[in-house]
């Protein structure tokens, strides 16, 4: 049963109810509708409140629904809406939780609103590239006004019925309920007061008006335009809500559908919806049950307060979860706690942590330099230096100490989680946990899965990353994980990029101009260029056959290290992080061409990105074949929250399958050809080769 009907006397009571959040599939529409028309023959009853169960109204449209038939399929919100409408008898709607998308919508169309204070109402298209399409854009500005309508519909972002009935003249919410709990009584008096009232009134029938017209909606352009430069959908719904003040509801509605579909076939909308379900895709685990029982983790452990343990502490003690640091020595402890102290210090000055939350974090914070303060830890994550002696010297040392069923977690970047957890006797309840730097900051976390880690040491440590607000993907063990794997051949060819002829600010411009948040050189700056160094170095004895540009040694040995020595591919002032292009790099650069007898050539822009983005593709597919991830999703989740990837493309391989994997494979086999490329480099991966031979898409 989606929808529960119950008459009160003389009211009969609607109660939408589909966990988990009464969302608006066409079984719950067809439902209603029966509902409806059974409330409308009805002659006992003079007035219908709707409800939802649970906790929403209704979170709105059901989104696995959009692009399939099923979202048109009759009764569709459309015609729903209509029928509230038309209903001889006056609808309530009763709001309570959240009134979200197409809820929203729904309720605009009944008669009255009565809303629980607390009650979220928003309307969030604009988030998935779209907007509002069954009404909001021509309703809510009627309802509310103009201005706070098209701010809610531009941000996506719900809003406190109890602040909403404050906005002067308007019509949203009729009454705002005491409490959640008097919530339902209040709707059936509410009912009952308006039964015999006539006409019914109706949000379509009021008029959208703003006084400053033609300029406030030049000033709306404006703002989105500099807001959301590389999403459509923002500057459409300012033509939608325009249009609600200029024309009938009718024209209105049918403008809004022009738009609604228009967004919805633009590749920005269909990324945005792919990253919407592959972040959610991504904490599954294909043969990890979802009903698998969680360990307990009500403490944590931290080893190494260096740049990542710290971070990596501050995310624990930020969700309240207590947290001991272990280090070497005293002053190793002392500077970690300091670091941590002055990054919320950071947060205090800029008004974004309160004194009270601050030292409630400060509180959960212990210290020790004693491996025997760890046995009580339910979790612990070690983050010391990337040496595999060290890691063993932990290892086994934690073996010895934790209690039966402690998560013993490696932050390692490069090394082997296999061998790390051979130095335990619980290889079972060993895990690689990646954060990314600032640990604090970033929102990706790869949980490396050994040989042997347990299924419930994964089910519980995809639960702990929920609770640190991270967004984890599961990678296997090889050399770099998912991402610094690929990220390695994306390197490669911007080294091969610079042999050619380009210089690190035209590879930088045009990768940015892609959308990427920063070029290969400016994010190596960033990040530092002795990492890239050291790795190359190790890569030069274990594989020799590898082929790569040598310019970046060559900035090595000058110590040019990026943004911490102020002097990378480009210079930095104290304190500051605009890249500026330095001359000797570029001649640097032009010398080891003329070393090695290339003439330069002018490269396109968008060679430049087809290089730097289809080497990313063409790794993935590796990655994929060899089930070091289990879902291609999965890999844009990672370049998207780890590597700045432009969220408007949607990841490498939501872009590759944009370009065509086709195309993608004539373009690889352009650069093939390429004498001063790496033929090898270029090769398909076979799962690629094999998606284009049977017409598919990653
Ligand atoms: P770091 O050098 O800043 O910190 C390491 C800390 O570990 C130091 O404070 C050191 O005193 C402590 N330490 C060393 N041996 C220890 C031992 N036996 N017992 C207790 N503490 C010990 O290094 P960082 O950058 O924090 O890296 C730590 C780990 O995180 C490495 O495995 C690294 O590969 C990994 N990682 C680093 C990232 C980065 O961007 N820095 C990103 C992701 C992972």
């Amino acid at each position: 049963m989606t929808v529960h009907y119950q008459v009160h006397t003389d009211v009969a009571v609607l109660t939408l109810d589909l966990p988990p959040v009464n969302s608006l599939g066409l079984a719950m529409r067809q439902a209603l509708a029966a509902s409806l028309q059974r409330a409308q023959d009805d002659a006992q009853v003079r007035a219908i409140v709707l409800t939802g169960a649970g906790k929403a109204f209704s979170g709105g449209a059901d989104i696995t629904e959009f692009g399939q038939d099923a979202a048109f399929a009759e009764p569709n919100l459309h015609t729903l809406i209509a029928m509230v409408e038309a209903c001889s008898k006056p609808v309530v709607a009763a709001l309570h939780s959240v009134c979200m998308g197409g809820g929203l919508e729904l309720s605009l169309a009944c008669h009255y609103r009565i809303a629980a204070p607390d009650c979220k109402l928003g309307l969030p298209e604009v988030k998935l590239g779209l907007l509002p399409g069954a009404g909001g854009t021509q309703r809510l500005p009627r309802a509310l006004g103009v201005e706070p309508a098209l701010n809610m519909i531009v941000s996506g972002e719900p809003v406190a019925a109890a602040l909403l009935a404050q906005v002067p003249g308007q019509k949203l919410i009729t009454q705002l309920a005491a409490s959640a709990a008097s919530l339902g009584e209040e709707a059936l008096t509410l009912a009952r007061s308006v039964a015999d009232v006539r006409p019914l009134p109706l949000v379509a029938a009021l008029r959208a008006q703003h006084p400053q017209g033609d300029a406030y909606f030049q000033f709306a352009r404006n703002m989105v335009k500099g807001m959301a430069k590389n999403f459509p959908a923002p500057a459409k719904c300012v033509d939608a809500v325009e249009a609600a003040t200029r024309k009938k509801i009718t024209d209105g509605l049918a403008a809004e559908r022009d738009l609604f579909l228009q967004l919805m076939f633009t590749p920005e909308s269909r990324a945005l919806r792919h990253l919407f379900f592959a972040e959610r895709a991504a904490s599954k685990i294909p043969d990890v049950p979802a009903d698998t029982p969680l360990r307990t983790i009500e403490n944590v452990a931290v080893i190494g307060a260096g740049t990542m343990g710290g971070g990596i502490a501050m995310n624990f003690l930020n969700a309240g979860v207590p947290v001991k640091l272990l280090e070497t020595k005293q002053e190793a402890l002392e500077r970690g706690v300091a670091t941590i102290r002055k990054n919320y210090e950071g947060q205090l000055a800029k008004g974004k942590l309160k004194q009270d939350k601050y030292e409630q974090r400060m509180a959960l914070l212990s210290t020790t330099l004693d491996y025997a303060d760890l046995k009580d830890a339910d979790l612990i994550i070690e983050a010391v230096f990337e040496d595999m002696g060290v890691k063993q010297a932990v290892f086994t040392q934690l073996d010895a100490v934790a209690k039966p069923g402690a998560i013993l977690a490696s932050n390692t970047s490069t090394l082997d989680l296999n061998q790390i957890a051979s130095f335990t006797q619980r290889p079972q309840d060993v895990v690689g946990l990646h954060f990314f730097s600032p640990a604090n900051i970033m929102k990706l976390l790869e949980v490396v899965r050994g040989a042997k880690t347990a299924k419930d040491v994964l089910a519980t440590v995809m639960a702990v990353a929920k609770k640190i607000r991270k967004t984890a993907v599961l990678s296997g063990v090889c050399d770099g994980f998912i991402g610094n794997r690929m990220i390695e051949r994306y390197s490669q060819q911007a080294g091969f990029l610079l042999d050619e002829g380009c210089t690190p600010a035209q590879v930088d411009k045009a990768a940015e101009k892609f959308g990427f948040a920063m070029g290969p050189f400016r994010m190596s700056d960033l990040a530092g260029n002795d990492i890239g160094w050291a790795i190359r170095k190790r890569r030069a004895i274990e594989r020799p056959d590898v082929r790569y540009s040598k310019t970046a040694d060559l900035l090595c040995e000058q110590g040019r290290f990026g943004q911490k020595t102020g002097a990378g591919w480009y210079d930095y002032q104290p304190g500051k992080r605009n890249a500026i292009p330095n001359a000797d790099v570029v001649a640097m650069i032009e010398a080891n061409r003329q070393a090695q007898g290339i003439t330069p050539r002018k490269i396109s822009d968008e060679e430049i990105v087809q290089r730097l983005v289809f080497s990313l593709v063409n790794e993935a597919a590796h990655i994929l074949e060899e089930g070091i991830a289990t879902k291609a999703s999965d890999i844009d989740v990672v370049y998207i929250f780890g590597y700045g990837f432009p969220v408007h493309r949607g990841g490498p391989l939501c872009y590759a399958n944009e370009v065509g994997l086709f195309n993608v494979v004539a373009a690889m086999q352009r650069f093939a050809k390429n004498p001063l490329d790496d033929a090898a480099f270029w090769q398909p991966a076979p799962l690629l080769q094999r998606l284009v031979a049977e017409g598919k898409q990653f």
